[in-house]
């Protein structure tokens, strides 16, 4: 593993996107913002990822001065600079003299220049162009003392179908297989007769073509992540050869699945990410939990605390309907994410920019200019209420349970043409499951296959279709060693190269669970099952959940039925078993269940074997979660419903941010107690 260099900030940090470039013309405006700056409490800005034609306005001809003074004059105002590369949008200059840069697609169409986003990963001529930019950035700029991070390119994402990158595809492939023969073998690409004689008539996946050989779609997304990684690691290098040898992060997207996130723990030395959840769209504690799955996953890659590095501070411009925050919801967003673990909350934007794709977008400083708005005064209080926190900086999160929500497996699950091609519910049945074990107040890590499995108390495993990396090892592992795994239908189909395993799944681990998968059953739009309980289960459960999307029918061999089908030819079979194995238990899922179904399940397993709470009582959409340093637990209670709450702390902790209010703590509001370890 690659050495990580330590990211370190004295202060929770607060502020965001900035884009100088932009306002060069108006010396008045970038003086007025710093003083903007600090009346918000803005500490850090996030400057560079659009600025090539403003840096290289033409090939080989540099000016990076106007950076080097806008971030010296912030420094000493007391902002510090995040700074950004800026290969996330290219000059037309560099497009017309290197047409290789711009993208091919599926259909093997070159792109016209426009947009961002859209390069090729392999061009060297690009790679050469961001080169030296970048080298050049880490001379000049990257080691002023008011740089604390480097921000590599932006939101990394897409793939290209260029010449280039399948020859580079195929390279990948000859050193992951080695003979044309083991390739066709872990392929099966028999089927159809679609056997390859060699690597160099292998091409990527495409709509004109090959789309159906589901191995060939899976090795190709595990190379474009591995492209785009490459991509971003000699970035890194190049502001390294410059002599910048700060942190480094990438800013990832909410639940983005073009990319296998996992696979970039080695370049980033802080996981960040930008967060637009669509508030006021559902509920807000839904969309609470929805959000706190995400930053749970951020913290996990590295299991350390992490950056929010974008959030509107009011609406986006790319939604559907550009909803405004309701007032509390910048705060409460900003310390939900405090609460998960980040060291930051930070904005995109911080000026609106006049005109292009985002002139709409929110911004902190928006085209009336002054300090006197709302978004204003709520991101001034934000600034406030982060300083009053400031002693978390750098405490770490503790999770006692897991989801394993894994990348690939989601490629291969949605990619495999049956059991249910209109919808395989695989990030419901993550959130469903995320969602019941947050409930309960238990810290969370979302991890995948290839994290360990040690030291957790709960695993909740939802649909691991495709088993890779000795996942089947670990589960039984940690059951053995006295772990609870709940893990659900359509487990251990496939080897990780989406080859079913023959003999009877959930692979491996029929004895842990102490049954084996027969059939599963797709169900219609609107169709639906439900689940009754068996009287005298040892969950002591009494009600009835309903069912949808995919009912599995097992037969079982020495597991407890807890819960049974309601209906249909398969009535009486099992839809919940447990098995006692080792010191700990596997429980099992057969089919969709509703949400109130692992609310309920998850609550009377935390109780049966008395785990760890932080509260006893925690009423649905109250958010508790804790962060600890050597010597403290912080406990954020997080209120995202409608009317206040009153909550019941321990005896042993003491109020420290918010919660004074009379009546509870009030919509939107968040309360820190703390108690001494
Ligand atoms: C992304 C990008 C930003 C900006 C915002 C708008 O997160 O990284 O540059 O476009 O979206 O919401
Ligand atoms: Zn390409």
């Amino acid at each position: 593993m690659a050495e990580h260099i330590k990211f370190k900030t004295d202060r929770l940090l607060h502020g965001g996107d900035y884009n100088p470039e932009q306002w060069l013309a108006y010396p008045e405006i970038l003086e007025k913002d710093i003083e903007l700056f600090k009346k918000a409490g803005i500490n850090v800005v996030t400057m560079g990822m659009f600025s090539w034609s403003a840096l290289e306005p033409e090939e080989g001809k540099y000016n990076l001065e106007w950076l080097s003074e806008i971030v010296e004059r912030l420094y000493r105002n007391g902002i510090y600079t995040i700074l950004g590369t800026p290969s996330g949008a290219r000059p037309k200059w560099l497009a017309e003299k290197y047409p290789q840069v711009l993208r091919v697609d599926g259909q093997r169409r070159r792109d016209l220049f426009g947009g961002r986003h859209n390069h090729c990963y392999t061009s060297p001529a690009y790679r050469e162009k961001v080169w030296q930019i970048d080298k050049l950035l880490g001379e000049e700029i990257g080691n002023h003392p008011g740089v604390i991070l480097l921000h590599i390119s932006n939101e990394f994402g897409g793939e290209c179908h260029c010449p280039l990158c399948q020859e580079a595809f195929r390279q990948w492939l000859k050193e992951k297989y080695g003979t044309i023969e083991e390739l066709n073998r872990r392929w099966n690409t028999i089927f159809w007769s679609h056997t390859y004689q060699s690597f160099d008539q292998v091409e990527s996946p495409s709509p004109r073509g090959e789309s159906m050989l589901h191995a060939l779609n899976l090795d190709w997304k595990r190379f474009v992540t591995h492209q785009t990684a490459d991509f971003a690691e000699k970035e890194k290098e190049a502001l390294q050869a410059g002599g910048c040898y700060k942190p480094v992060t990438l800013n990832f997207m909410d639940d983005f699945d073009g990319l296998n996130y996992r696979k970039f723990k080695d370049v980033i030395d802080v996981a960040s990410w930008d967060s637009y959840p669509e508030w006021h769209r559902k509920p807000e504690k839904i969309t609470a939990v929805e959000t706190a799955m995400q930053h749970d996953f951020m913290r996990s890659l590295l299991k350390k605390p992490f950056l929010l590095m974008e959030s509107s501070p009011s609406s986006t411009n790319w939604q559907d309907v550009s909803k405004l925050r309701k007032p509390g919801v910048i705060q409460a967003a900003a310390l939900q994410a405090v609460a998960h673990g980040s060291d930051s909350a930070l904005y995109f934007q911080m000026r609106q920019s006049r005109g292009a794709s985002e002139k709409f977008h929110g911004a902190v400083i928006d085209h009336y200019g002054g300090a006197d708005t709302r978004v204003f005064r709520e991101v001034s209080e934000t600034g406030k209420a982060l300083e009053l926190l400031r002693e978390v900086v750098g405490t770490q999160v503790s999770s006692s349970a897991a989801v394993v929500y894994d990348t690939e497996n989601r490629w291969a699950l949605l990619d495999s043409q049956g059991p249910r091609n209109i919808g395989m519910p695989y990030r419901e049945t993550s959130q469903k499951m995320y969602g019941a074990v947050r409930r309960q107040g238990l810290n969370t890590d979302v991890i995948d296959m290839e994290d360990s499995l040690e030291g957790y108390k709960i695993a909740l495993i939802p649909m691991p279709y495709l088993f890779r990396a000795g996942f089947e090892e670990k589960v039984s592992r940690f059951v053995e060693q006295g772990g609870i795994a709940i893990m659900t239908f359509w487990s251990g189909v496939a080897d990780d190269t989406d080859s079913c395993f023959l003999g009877g799944t959930p692979w491996k681990l029929m004895d842990v669970f102490g049954l084996c998968s027969m059939e599963i059953d797709g169900l219609y739009e609107g169709e639906f099952n439900g689940a009754v309980p068996v009287q005298g289960n040892s969950l002591g459960l009494n009600r009835k959940y309903s069912c949808k999307n995919l009912c599995e029918l097992v037969k079982v061999s020495d597991a407890e039925v807890l819960m049974e089908y309601e209906k249909d030819f398969y009535q009486g079979m099992p839809v919940l078993t447990c098995k006692k194995y080792g010191k700990g238990k596997a429980y099992y899922v057969c089919a969709d269940m509703e949400q109130e179904f692992y609310t309920d399940v998850l609550d009377r397993i935390v109780r049966q074997e008395n785990l760890e709470v932080p509260l006893k009582t925690i009423p649905e959409g109250i958010e508790v979660c804790t962060r600890e340093s050597s010597e403290w637990i912080y406990t954020f209670v997080q209120n995202f419903n409608h009317q206040p709450a009153k909550i019941s702390i321990e005896e042993n902790m003491e109020r420290w941010f918010g919660g004074d209010e009379d009546d509870g703590i009030p919509e939107y509001g968040t309360a820190v107690y703390r108690k001494r370890k």
